[in-house]
């Protein structure tokens, strides 16, 4: 964005400050005594500022600390635009997730929804969202991973592997992976020039949800609406084809087939561009996500080298158990009990869903305060999980803490990197299957070593810089076998 286009911007954000400024004063004056305490910060830009400066760096953690250390687990302040209740408290977190539809309802901005599309799971409400919440968890749940999912993601993680030289950049790579292992178990496509081109025009939709969301003023936002075009046209042309196939006889075990059963809004089924709209949101919903925590979690262990070894012992010795049979079995992923506690750890200090936005659909008394009616709150997992009363020595990583539940101080509901209520991640169990499989292969094939200093921020999402270089060597058996 040039100069001018910034000096447009900033002039929109005051004007809209204006108006905004004084229907919220209104409020504050109306519902003062009973609001969480806190402040609203600067005109218009609230404490977005700070939360930005903060979340720009390593230690984002003060931005959190001091509000709660003065006004407690439950404050308001004025993030992105509106007055936000903030929560750092489980008990609260757990109010909100589960409240979703009766009190709270899930809220994105005409942006984000732009990018999503209307038929997205993420933007569902009432019996529709419950019917396609579950049927995207019947297509991510223990049986299908088993019987299913878990050969498609070892063979597809270890092609990836394959094609590893001396340095890589290991962010990129667990896209490549992540987004290959989506478009197959939505619509059974394997990697193909027709993926890799996909996935191009689909990072540019990903990159519009980081940045300003106006047209007008930002190429990427713009380059990112005319992406999603792209990538609908593609998926809208393979759902036609796969309707013919079916017309055919021909049918597969993949999501495509489970939504052309479904029944749509009216009863009949989905049309085109609900299945398009759907198969994006999921697209967007397992990639970044999992991608980032695959690479956080090789962080974290080559910053933890006794966790490394305890992690490579465990895979060691599946390894050895199985000679030359390379790809794994379900038995073999139930078998690595600190793997579990390796994904946990990473899932718990690298909170990649910090928390989640919701609206209160009607004013909501908690705790003694009141959320005011259309009020933004904020239920921050990240918050909790760094939290000293309920993890012992909360902001180290430590994956022991989790072997006999040792390093956990209260035990329920803080622990909830998935969400909760009904819309917890669908996907919870295929991402952790995905990291476990990623994990095993790649500390039984390979030593690395970062190629160069690299540093983790939080905004605009959680992730590392320079995308995590890295210089890796291949292991040979006989290295596995000598141990
Ligand atoms: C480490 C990886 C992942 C993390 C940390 C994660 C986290 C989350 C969280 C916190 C939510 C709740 C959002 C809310 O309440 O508004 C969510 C929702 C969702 N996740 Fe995941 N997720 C991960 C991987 C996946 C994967 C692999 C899939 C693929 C199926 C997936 C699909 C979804 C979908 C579709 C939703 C929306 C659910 C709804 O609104 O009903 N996620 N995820």
């Amino acid at each position: 964005m040039d100069t001018i286009n910034i000096f447009f911007y900033l002039f929109l954000c005051v004007l809209t400050f204006l108006i905004l400024r004084a229907t919220t004063a209104i409020h504050l004056r109306r519902r003062k005594t009973q609001l969480p305490p806190g402040t609203l910060g600067l005109p218009f830009v609230g404490e977005t500022l700070q939360l930005i400066c903060a979340y720009k760096t390593e230690n984002p953690e003060p931005f959190i600390d001091d509000r709660v250390s003065k006004y407690g687990n439950i404050f308001t302040t004025h993030v992105f635009g509106e007055p936000t209740v903030f929560s750092a408290d489980p008990e609260t977190n757990r109010f909100i997730l589960q409240n979703e539809g009766r009190l709270f309802e899930s809220s994105y901005p005409a942006s984000i929804q732009n990018l999503l599309g209307r038929h997205s799971l993420l933007l569902m409400r009432g019996t529709l969202h419950k019917r396609m919440h579950s049927l995207t968890m019947s297509f991510a749940n223990s049986s299908i991973l088993k019987d299913h999912l878990l050969a498609d993601i070892d063979r597809l993680v270890r092609l990836n592997l394959d094609s590893w030289t001396a340095r890589v950049l290991l962010m990129e790579e667990a896209k490549k992976i992540t987004f290959n292992l989506t478009v197959k178990q939505l619509m059974s496509f394997d990697p193909c020039e027709w993926t890799e081109n996909l996935m191009k025009e689909y990072m540019l939709v990903i990159e519009g949800f980081f940045t300003i969301p106006l047209p007008f003023f930002s190429s990427t936002y713009r380059k990112a609406i005319q992406a999603r075009r792209k990538v609908a046209e593609a998926l809208g042309l393979v759902v036609r084809e796969r309707r013919k196939e079916r017309e055919g006889g021909e049918q597969k075990n993949d999501m495509l087939e489970a939504l052309f059963e479904g029944d749509g809004v009216e009863g009949g089924g989905f049309s085109d561009e609900e299945i398009v709209d759907f198969m994006l949101a999921l697209l967007v919903a397992g990639y970044e996500t999992t991608s980032t925590i695959m690479t956080l979690a090789v962080k974290f262990l080559t910053e933890t080298p006794h966790a490394l070894s305890h992690l490579k012992e465990e895979h060691e010795e599946i390894r050895l158990r199985k000679g030359e049979v390379k790809s794994l079995l379900w038995e073999d992923y139930k078998s690595m009990p600190f793997t579990q506690c390796v994904v946990n750890e990473t899932l718990r200090i690298a909170n990649i869903i910090s928390g989640v936005f919701r609206r209160a659909m009607t004013d909501i008394s908690i705790k003694g305060y009141t959320i005011p009616k259309g009020w933004k709150v904020f239920a921050s997992f990240r918050a909790v999980h760094l939290d000293h009363e309920h993890f012992k020595d909360a902001r180290t990583f430590d994956p022991w803490r989790w072997q006999s539940n040792t390093g956990l101080i209260s035990s329920s509901n803080v622990f909830t990197p998935f969400g909760g209520g009904p819309r917890r991640c669908p996907g919870y169990e295929l991402a952790r299957v995905e990291l476990s499989v990623f994990l095993h292969h790649l500390v039984t094939r390979f030593i690395w070593a970062p190629a160069e200093p690299d540093k983790l921020v939080f905004f605009p999402t959680t992730r590392m810089q320079k995308r995590y270089p890295m210089i890796v060597q291949h292991r040979s058996l006989f290295d596995l076998c000598k141990k």
